[in-house]
């Protein structure tokens, strides 16, 4: 008779308690545990990981991260999965573009591959996964370490004191599940991806280590704070090409100074960046960073002091071949037919997208929309919700607010003009100014359909209304589009943040009327011609550039995709609409020249 183990034991109790998962969803992974990680060293652990679906969680209810390794002849207990053997994906990955058998699956997962480690004494030891899509519980050789909620922002977790010499057994247990406490919540219009789909990186550390280090123009001058663990003496600044070579007090790990310098200004047309270097101790890191003002005077939008409108389009993180993982050929794609378009700003819907995005988008000069995923129905009235949305928030932040290119957070989309959702809105509004006081703050709201007019209780706390209106195709009468635009007299600056149409591009597609190439192009000339007319109109962000993967959408002409896409899913077959859009872009581009060039006066 095979003796039993308590693990054993245990998988047996498990069968019967539903409350298994509760040590695990401790959310001790966020915003607080973050560390700096641009210009330093890691050692990747991207690449092939064991990989297995656990759809009923018998993984936490059987404790398979406390199984050893083990030959399977020597065994002696059935496990229902060993997770030193079998199956692979390789991260970063979405496991529904892996396998057919996975293409709908949402649950738990688990991942698990070997780390070897050579123990330095006095080093730390910290992992960082770019994004799991949607929690992740780590475990490292059986211990439970960790947990993180959300889908799109980084997280860190400090391996030090549970690493061995030797091997090491590193386990994530993902887990997709649309859940009623969180951001977003059940319904989404963008597929419900599910894995480590962003880098997993392990840096080794001096016991000094640099959390954070924010460097921006504010107010006119140039201000860096810093934050460090375990520091007795001041940090050290350097930016070379400004002639800056100073110490950063610290007061309890934290310093803030401000420099008396004159950085020429970041701007899509000057996309000027400076290397930045901070050490503390052992530690160092370095960033490139673009120094420009971005703030609202009654409705303009002044970039660096000049008005400016926003020429823009929205992206998803959406892939035919490869998911939500994303790629710098992918982003560079991107980017380049943003630019055809006549870009200067595109919408990062609907939810943090990946860091190189806006690091891109600093080199190659666009101005970026982030945004957290409070979409559509959440329910604003629960505090754990408000916690995740609210970490959400911090964590993009965190990691984006060097960078020049994002110049608006966006808090939500499409969410019902409600008391809660005002009260949970206005504190991420607020939270957004306290995290970073250098950027505007943004929504996308809904039109006020009863009484025609741009009217949310959420737009007196935020910078700029977005509006997402789609007259032409949700809304039928575009006379409608017109009066609202009589109707309203914002005090803020408005962006057109979704308008659009499907068209299907296919052999498939029909063609006149809904879903047809014809009838996409006639919304955008005519939202185009109603729009254009609108003064406090400053920038438009249509949907989409891409067609994109979602469920929801089962139509003849849509066979699983959102066809509001100007190219469709093949990211090269642009569409009528693309043209309307970009003869509209260019005409504004030359018009904002001339403007700029008469603000210049005439040449010497
Ligand atoms: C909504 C929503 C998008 C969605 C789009 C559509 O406004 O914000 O996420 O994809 O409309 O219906 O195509």
């Amino acid at each position: 008779m095979l003796e039993r183990s308590e693990l054993a034991d245990n998988a047996l109790q498990a069968l019967h308690d539903e409350d298994y998962d509760r040590p695990f969803n401790t959310q001790t992974l966020n915003a607080d545990t973050l560390i700096f990680t641009r210009g330093r060293p890691g050692q990747s652990l991207d690449g092939d990981w064991n990989f297995c679906v656990d759809l009923l969680d018998t993984g936490l209810r059987q404790k398979w991260f406390a199984v050893t390794p083990e030959e399977p002849e020597e065994r002696i207990e059935p496990w229902d999965y060993d997770p030193y053997m079998g199956e692979t994906v390789p991260v970063p990955s979405c496991w529904q573009m892996q396998k057919e058998k996975w293409y709908f699956f949402e649950g738990s997962a688990w991942y698990t591959r070997p780390v070897d480690h050579t123990s330095k004494p006095g080093r730390r030891q910290v992992l960082r996964i770019g994004a799991a899509q949607y929690d992740c519980k780590v475990f490292l050789n059986g211990t439970f370490i960790g947990n993180h909620y959300g889908g799109s922002t980084p997280f860190c977790v400090e391996l030090t004191d549970t690493l061995q010499a030797g091997q090491n057994w590193l386990m994530l247990c993902v887990n997709n599940t649309r859940t009623l406490d969180r951001v977003p919540m059940r319904n989404t219009d963008w597929f419900n991806y599910g894995g480590v789909y962003r880098e997993v990186t392990l840096f080794d550390l001096p016991q000094t280590i640099i959390r954070d280090m924010f460097v921006r123009l504010e107010e006119g001058h140039v201000r860096v704070s810093v934050r460090v663990d375990g520091a007795d003496q001041a940090a050290h600044l350097s930016i070379p090409e400004l002639g800056v070579e100073t110490p950063v007090p610290l007061t309890g790990g934290a310093g803030d100074i401000t420099l008396d310098i004159s950085p020429e200004l970041w701007s899509p047309d000057h996309p000027k960046l400076y290397d930045v270097h901070l050490t503390a101790g052992e530690d160092r890191v370095s960033d490139r960073i673009g120094f420009r003002s971005i703030r609202r005077e009654g409705t303009e939008i002044l970039l660096n002091g000049d008005p400016i409108f926003l020429r823009g389009i929205s992206v998803h993180e959406d892939d035919e071949e490869t998911g939500k993982v994303t790629s710098e050929e992918d982003l560079r794609r991107r980017f380049s037919h943003a630019k055809e378009l006549g870009c200067n700003f595109l919408r990062l819907a609907h939810y943090p997208h990946h860091e190189r995005a806006a690091e891109l988008a600093d080199e190659l000069g666009l101005m970026l929309w982030e945004e957290v995923p409070v979409y559509w129905a959440i329910d604003f009235a629960n505090p754990d919700t408000l916690r995740d949305a609210a970490n959400q928030l911090r964590e993009l932040v965190r990691r984006d607010r060097n960078r020049a290119s994002v110049i608006i957070w966006s808090i939500g989309n499409e969410n019902p003009d409600t008391d809660a959702r005002l009260e949970f809105m206005r504190h991420l509004a607020e939270l957004a100014k306290s995290e970073d006081p250098t950027r505007l703050t943004s929504a996308a709201c809904l039109v006020n359909h009863a009484r025609l007019k741009i009217e949310d209780r959420l737009a007196a706390h935020i910078d700029i209304i977005g509006l997402n209106e789609y007259y032409g195709w949700y809304e039928e009468n575009f006379e409608e589009l017109g009066e609202i635009g009589r109707n309203s007299a914002p005090d803020r600056p408005v962006v057109i943040s979704e308008t659009g149409a499907d068209g299907d591009s296919s052999a498939k597609g029909p063609e006149r009327g809904l879903f047809s190439l014809a009838y996409q192009e006639e919304v955008y000339q005519k939202q185009i011609a109603t729009l254009r007319e609108l003064s406090y109109v400053k920038g438009m962000s249509p949907w989409i550039l891409y067609d994109f993967r979602v469920e929801r959408r089962q139509g003849i002409f849509q066979r699983g995709w959102n066809r509001k896409g100007l190219i469709a899913a093949d990211k090269d077959t642009k569409k009528p609409a693309f043209h309307v859009l970009a003869a509209y872009y260019a005409e504004r581009a030359a018009q904002e020249e001339q403007r700029a060039a008469s603000r210049k006066g005439p040449p010497a």
